[in-house]
């Protein structure tokens, strides 16, 4: 770029974010080399492993069973409608045939450009397309050792640093994101992945948007895929008083809706479905379904979308656990997916152990533990104009209250307050659903 650019060009409008709201659930990939250790995509971080030991999994890369067709069509059933691949994790191996480097794909046994597969099977299955792009490079000679560098309690650490120059690492990641973003048509997502200006180690410095010249990084990126969504870690928050176009809690769901300075942003929370984002064979933390049914309610309830992630195998499959996983998605959002999709947080707060998700004049109600047959709602006599289960349809009574104390029971009640009749036993829905539909 010759001119220096304002981070206020870059800001996205919610029309342009609107899809994405929309969409509320997609999915996250996390495949590379590590695939192979089976113990954690930060495993060569963890376990300090030079850069060439680790180039032993590069030889042995050979994802045979890759199919990417049936990838998108198990996330499209599950519901989602976005998917977010690794291009490049921290270790540096890029899953396509990148001109600026041998560290990729088609230099392994597998010979394969596995972006370009991903993205054209995903599309075909109605997806919008998402790339993941590591900062971070444990694998390039220039990128310097810092806190998180396998190589950071080397002895001579600091005299390797010496020889490693920043802006040409920095060089190779510009030249890789123009590869990405015009090889492979409309992009829709680039998730950059991290800055830790702060963080420094035995006298190395962490690293943040200087490093990454994050400002530059961004003008390319909405430069070459205008309409793109880029997430939050290029460190540029508050620059200029910048907004990304999206905050992305990890493996967190936040109590209220992020805000930043106060005001509501777009937000996306991602997850695993086990403690590991990589394939980690024997990670045993495996949600159950309710968690993962509850995980997409409790976001969309607070107006942000969810970005599940799956850490497929070194043959390139997903395993048992993870298509189980996803089925238990599938199952309950083919019934219960107008409560995801175009809703977000209602203004009001739900009943005892249920979320609330709006759209229009509808409310949802999401009810995390099955009562004895009451739920009982606040302020909402006069208002209701029907109600009925998502799941199957059926209409749900209600009780109005003309006393304002219950001359039986004894307690008082507010006014405006109705009682819903449920039956006894919970139906066969991991999280039960209500339509409320509204007086307009
Ligand atoms: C992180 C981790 C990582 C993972 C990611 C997902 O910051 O470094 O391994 O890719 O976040 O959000």
């Amino acid at each position: 770029m010759n001119h220096s650019p304002s981070l206020q060009d870059f800001v996205l409008d919610d029309k342009e974010k609107a899809w994405f709201v929309e969409s509320r659930f997609g999915l996250f990939i996390h495949w590379g080399l590590y695939a192979i250790g089976s113990r954690h995509e930060w495993l060569m971080s963890r376990e300090e492993i030079a850069p060439e030991d680790y180039e032993r999994y590069f030889a042995l890369f050979d994802p045979d069973c890759y199919d990417p067709r049936l990838w998108a069509r198990r996330a499209r059933k599950a519901g989602m409608k976005y998917a977010v691949l690794t291009t490049k994790h921290h270790e540096g191996f890029c899953l396509w045939d990148s001109a600026v480097t041998d560290y990729k794909s088609t230099n392994t046994p597998c010979g394969r450009d596995l972006v370009a597969e991903y993205v054209e099977a995903f599309r075909a299955e109605g997806l919008k397309i998402g790339f993941y792009h590591s900062l971070i490079d444990w694998h390039h000679p220039d990128f310097p050792i810092d806190v998180f560098h396998p190589l950071r309690n080397h002895p001579d650490a600091a005299r390797l640093n010496e020889g490693r120059d920043i802006r040409r690492y920095t060089e190779y990641l510009h030249a890789q994101v123009e590869e990405l973003l015009t090889r492979y048509g409309k992009i829709d997502i680039l998730f950059y992945d991290f800055s830790y200006p702060s963080r420094s180690y035995k006298g190395l410095p962490g690293k943040g948007r200087k490093d990454w010249r994050s400002e530059e990084l961004l003008a390319l990126t909405r430069r070459l895929q205008p309409g793109i969504i880029v997430n939050n870690r290029l460190d540029l928050l508050g620059l200029e008083g910048f907004v990304p176009d999206i905050m992305t809690p990890e493996q967190y769901t936040p109590r209220t809706a992020p805000t930043v300075n106060g005001k509501p942003v777009t937000w996306e929370a991602c997850h695993t479905f086990s403690g590991s984002w990589g394939y980690d064979r024997d990670e045993a933390t495996w949600k159950d379904p309710e968690q993962l049914i509850k995980l997409l309610v409790d976001t969309v309830s607070l107006g942000g979308n969810l970005l599940m992630n799956v850490g497929p195998t070194a043959r390139g499959t997903f395993d048992d656990r993870a298509v189980s996983a996803l089925k238990v998605y599938e199952d309950w959002m083919t019934l219960n997916s107008d409560a995801i999709y175009g809703a977000g947080a209602a203004d009001i707060a739900p009943p005892r152990d249920c979320r609330y998700t709006r759209k229009g004049n509808r409310l949802f109600l999401h009810i995390f533990s099955w009562p004895f047959r009451h739920i009982h709602i606040e302020d909402m006599d006069g208002k209701l104009k029907f109600a009925r289960f998502l799941h199957d349809g059926s209409e749900v009574q209600w009780l109005t209250h003309s006393e304002d104390v219950d001359p039986n029971v004894g307690v008082a009640v507010p006014k405006g307050m109705i009682t819903l009749e449920l039956p006894v036993i919970k139906p066969e829905v991991i999280v039960p659903v209500i339509e409320l539909i509204l007086n307009d």
